[in-house]
């Protein structure tokens, strides 16, 4: 016998008890989009490797070790996104969106892929909702940002769980003078270092302050900080975020060692964190890279985005039990026949009732069976009525209706009636 066939470690099938969630979610994420002006936008997973090389940076977990890079037929060598920005900014460049000083204010969803340790809410196929803005440098669009995913914790009924950590990394002048300043403190110390950060020192020495090594951290507490060299439009731009914030009523913590794993980032960056999931409390990121459109070629041009991870806020509703109600029911209505001749008349019925209740979530029995069988399937469907057509209701032009979930009696309805009658049913659950 052969052997049966998995899903590679880390990719997971969504199933459809889980879809109704993410459906609500994804449902509710586009809707708030579309009232602040936001615009879809559609890449295709796979992109030359260099895109990400070039703008995530060599340097980075991501590049070094996580992405899922291959040779196609060509010889070119290919990746899956392990990220969204990076294939949004080149499409921006290749259709020239951004052009003339454009403002252009994106969003996408859509798997992406990185080779890390799977655990719960780290996957190798993650899915992120991923929100970009071009040619708008002020702290207001930052503020915006931050304050749309505000609103969207309010409206999914989570905001309690999350936290703002907020942080500038400032121009990348004023990043390099700081660098300097962090590798000649860190070099004086490198024997104390551990391995990872003495690579870095040499290679990505911002990436030290991210260390999670005790010793390290310790060694950092006397290190120069990045905030005394922040450069006077840093500090304005930062100010003013915070200010809108405050206006705003959102609060956020300082915190002086978030620098991303990204290396495009400058000037803002933030991430909402949970301590409901354990270990992945990173539940949506992101913050400014005015200096990656024209890095990947094209003319200076700001830009600012994040990106949420959908698992991690799914799992999120679930932990903290905002699954709405409503969306547990898939079925309203389940309508059983008997017999061919009513199973004729089951079928046009079924297409006026849709005709007439656009959003009616109606399932027809199909492979017949008896009413016993059929009521079974109904009651399983998770449908609030039964509607009952055989011999006799179809001889009557009626259907009998059955109430599922209460104790109700059957019902004989007309034909005619049944379309009024359901609504007013529909809306009463
Ligand atoms: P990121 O921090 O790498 O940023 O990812 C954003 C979010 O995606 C994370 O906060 C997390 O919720 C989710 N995520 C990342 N990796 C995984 C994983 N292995 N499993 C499950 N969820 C994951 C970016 O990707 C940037 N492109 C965000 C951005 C957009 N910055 C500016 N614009």
């Amino acid at each position: 016998m052969s052997k049966t066939l998995q899903a590679i470690r880390g990719m997971n099938d969504i199933l459809p008890e889980q879809t109704p969630l993410w459906r609500y979610f994804e449902d509710s994420v586009a809707r708030l989009l579309d009232g602040y002006g936001y615009r879809q936008i559609r890449m295709p997973i796979v992109e030359f490797t260099e895109l990400f090389k070039r703008s995530i940076g060599e340097v980075t977990d991501i590049v070094e070790k996580e992405m899922y890079t291959f040779e196609d037929r060509n010889g070119d060598s290919l990746t899956l996104r392990p990220e969204g920005t990076a294939a949004c900014v080149r499409a921006v460049l290749e259709h020239g969106l951004a052009g003339g000083g454009q403002t252009q204010k994106l969003w996408y969803i859509g798997p992406m892929f990185r080779h890390e340790r799977p655990q719960k809410g780290r996957y190798r196929q993650f899915h992120q909702i991923g929100v970009e803005v071009f040619n708008i440098d002020g702290p207001d669009i930052d503020a915006e940002l931050i304050v749309l995913t505000w609103r969207l914790w309010g409206l999914l009924g989570i905001r309690d769980a999350l936290s703002l950590e907020l942080n500038s990394l400032g121009t990348s002048a004023a990043r390099a003078v700081y660098r300097d300043a962090l590798v000649e403190y860190l070099t004086a110390r490198a024997d104390q270092l551990d391995e990872d950060s003495r690579r870095r020192l040499s290679s990505n020495p911002l990436r030290v302050l991210d260390s999670k090594v005790p010793e390290t951290q310790a060694l950092l507490a006397d290190a120069p900080k990045l905030a005394d060299y922040l450069d006077e439009e840093s500090r304005s731009h930062f100010e003013g975020l915070k200010a809108r914030l405050d206006a705003a009523g959102i609060p956020y913590v300082l915190n002086p060692k978030l620098v991303r794993g990204l290396d495009y980032y400058s000037k803002t960056v933030f991430e909402w964190v949970t301590d409901q999931l354990g270990a992945q409390g990173t539940v949506c990121a992101g913050g400014r890279y005015d200096g990656l459109v024209e890095q990947m070629g094209g003319k200076p041009t700001p830009g600012v985005g994040f990106a949420m991870g959908i698992e991690r806020l799914v799992l999120l509703l679930e932990t903290l039990d905002k699954v709405p109600a409503q969306i547990a029911r898939q079925v309203d209505v389940y309508l059983c026949a008997f017999g061919e001749p009513a199973e004729l008349a089951a079928l046009t019925l079924a297409e006026r009732l849709r005709d007439q209740l656009p959003g009616l979530r109606l399932q027809v029995n199909a492979g017949g069976g008896s009413f016993k069988s059929q009521l079974k399937k109904a009651d399983k469907s998770g449908a609030l009525y039964a509607l009952v057509l055989g011999e006799d209701e179809l001889a009557r032009q009626v259907v009998g209706c059955k109430p599922l979930r209460d104790q109700g009696d059957q019902q004989s309805i007309a034909w005619e009636a049944l379309a009024e009658r359901l609504a007013l049913c529909l809306e009463q659950a």
